[in-house]
């Protein structure tokens, strides 16, 4: 592969001057790379602060043209709605799921109603926002139960793809669900309806900062070891990924974001299937504070997020959504 050698061979000639940098660089961003995360809660006229995460807020959904028009204008291809559920809406089953009112139902329809399909709208399906447990699944003894939380989840997917979301994305790692929910949406209607998988999904201390912002961090009973991935682990992402695009994933997902960047490029190279990158509120929240301490300049955010573009990532959720054209300029 390398042929001529030092002196005759200088690879520092390409990179002398910025307009052969440009020439011969091999990866860059676009507003097409990004999906925009936003918080929903209840009431009226809020645009709340999340503490663990500077510069991202929880809105009411009254505030959310505001949101929505800005992420068009950016030019991005999708959002992600995430229900900050008050308390009193949560129990142990999660039935708010259900709810054909709940934040995330009502979202929808404001926004598909607005918009269209100038936007793509992703959502999760899982329960934690709505257990009183903050466990993604229904309970038995402390153990998630699987098949009969994928029960419940087929009817969160079918609810959420008649109030108008596009891209449903299981995110609780419970198994076999990917290919019930595909079943159910083809039967009921909703063939055209995508499936992103959180596929490989590890039990990562970097979602503290976002169990915060939905509000079901307090109420964590234990952790999610025995549903999400061990971080000690690679072949069983790949298994997990067999699997979910065998039950009729159109796309997959990994998460956290930096600290599995061999996950990205390993999921990739095995499956050539998009494939989305997740830079987690830990991630973003690292980042940030770093940034408003002076402790790191603001350029860590490019060059974290051009990271998952080498490693093969088709797209990234990232809390900078809303900000990049700031930071690719
Ligand atoms: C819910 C869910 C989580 C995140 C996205 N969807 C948290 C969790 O699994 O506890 C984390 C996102 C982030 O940290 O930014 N299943």
């Amino acid at each position: 592969m390398i042929t001529g050698k030092y002196p005759s061979l200088r690879l520092r000639r390409n990179r002398k001057n910025n307009w052969s940098r440009r020439l011969v660089e091999e990866n860059n961003l676009t507003p097409n790379d990004f999906i925009l995360p936003i918080f929903l809660i209840d009431g009226k006229n809020k645009k709340l602060p999340i503490k663990t995460m500077p510069d991202v807020f929880r809105y009411s959904l009254d505030k959310l043209s505001y949101v929505v028009d800005n992420a068009i204008k950016k030019g991005l291809p999708m959002i992600a709605l995430f229900p900050s559920t008050d308390k009193k809406k949560k129990n142990e089953f999660g039935t708010e799921a259900l709810n054909e009112d709940n934040l995330v139902c009502r979202a929808l329809q404001i926004i598909k109603k607005r918009y269209k399909n100038k936007i793509g709208i992703m959502c999760d399906v899982a329960l934690d926002p709505y257990t009183s447990h903050g466990h993604d699944g229904i309970l038995k003894n402390s153990y998630v139960l699987n098949d009969e939380t994928i029960e419940i989840l087929i009817k969160q997917s079918l609810l959420q793809a008649e109030m108008g979301c596009d891209v449903l994305a299981p995110s609780d790692m419970m198994d076999g669900r990917i290919g019930e929910i595909r079943k159910s949406l083809d039967k009921n209607g909703f063939e055209m309806t995508q499936i992103l998988s959180y596929a490989v999904k590890y039990a990562s201390s970097f979602y503290g900062p976002f169990r915060d912002a939905v509000g079901s961090k307090g109420s964590l009973k234990g952790n999610k070891n025995n549903y999400q991935m061990d971080f000690r682990n690679n072949d069983e992402a790949l298994r997990e990924v067999a699997l979910d695009i065998k039950e009729g994933a159109d796309m997959v997902m990994v998460k956290p974001g930096l600290p599995y960047l061999d996950i990205i490029k390993l999921v990739k190279e095995n499956f050539k299937i998009p494939v989305m990158a997740y830079q987690v509120s830990g991630e973003y929240s690292i980042l940030s504070n770093g940034i408003n301490k002076g402790l790191i300049d603001k350029n860590v955010i490019l060059e974290s997020l051009i990271s998952f573009k080498r490693a093969g990532a088709n797209a990234i959720v990232s809390y900078y959504a809303d900000r990049i054209d700031e930071i690719i300029e």
